[in-house]
């Protein structure tokens, strides 16, 4: 069922939120160094803005009449500064593709409303890809 595919690709968007927001949030409380208090603050940002990607997501699979999904996948712990940024930057790269595709895939399937509502998301992955480069860039 068509429905049943997009259901799919949200959940799979739902679990690596929830993946996002533990690592974000790890990372926060484990981050040190000299820059620790800037850069902490950002994962601390990053964490909350992925708990509401997270929320909105799995209002929306409520809303197709599916469950959301409440699997994390694997999450790192503790890192240098810069591995801790360097692996957040590589999750958002993933997300951002991985967005683009169910983006297309709701478009595909005729659910404009979803797409929608995964565009907005992508602009905040996006948001927080180029925010973590600068980071990187500054080191
Ligand atoms: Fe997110
Ligand atoms: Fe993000």
């Amino acid at each position: 069922m068509p429905k049943d595919t997009l259901i799919k690709a949200l959940n799979q968007d739902c679990a690596d939120e929830l993946q996002a927001i533990i690592q974000y949030m790890m990372d926060h409380m484990m981050g040190e160094g000299v820059a620790s208090p800037s850069v902490v603050e950002i994962f601390k940002k990053n964490a909350m803005a992925e708990m509401k990607h997270y929320e909105r997501l799995a209002e929306r699979v409520i809303y197709l009449g599916g469950v959301p999904s409440t699997s994390v996948g694997q999450f790192k712990k503790g890192g240098s500064l810069t591995e801790m940024i360097g692996r957040a930057l590589s999750d958002e790269r993933k997300a951002i593709k991985q967005y683009r595709e169910h983006i297309a895939l709701a478009g595909e399937q005729g659910d404009p409303a979803t797409r929608h509502l995964l565009e907005q998301i992508l602009l905040e992955e996006e948001e927080h890809e180029h925010e973590l480069e600068n980071l990187l860039e500054k080191k």
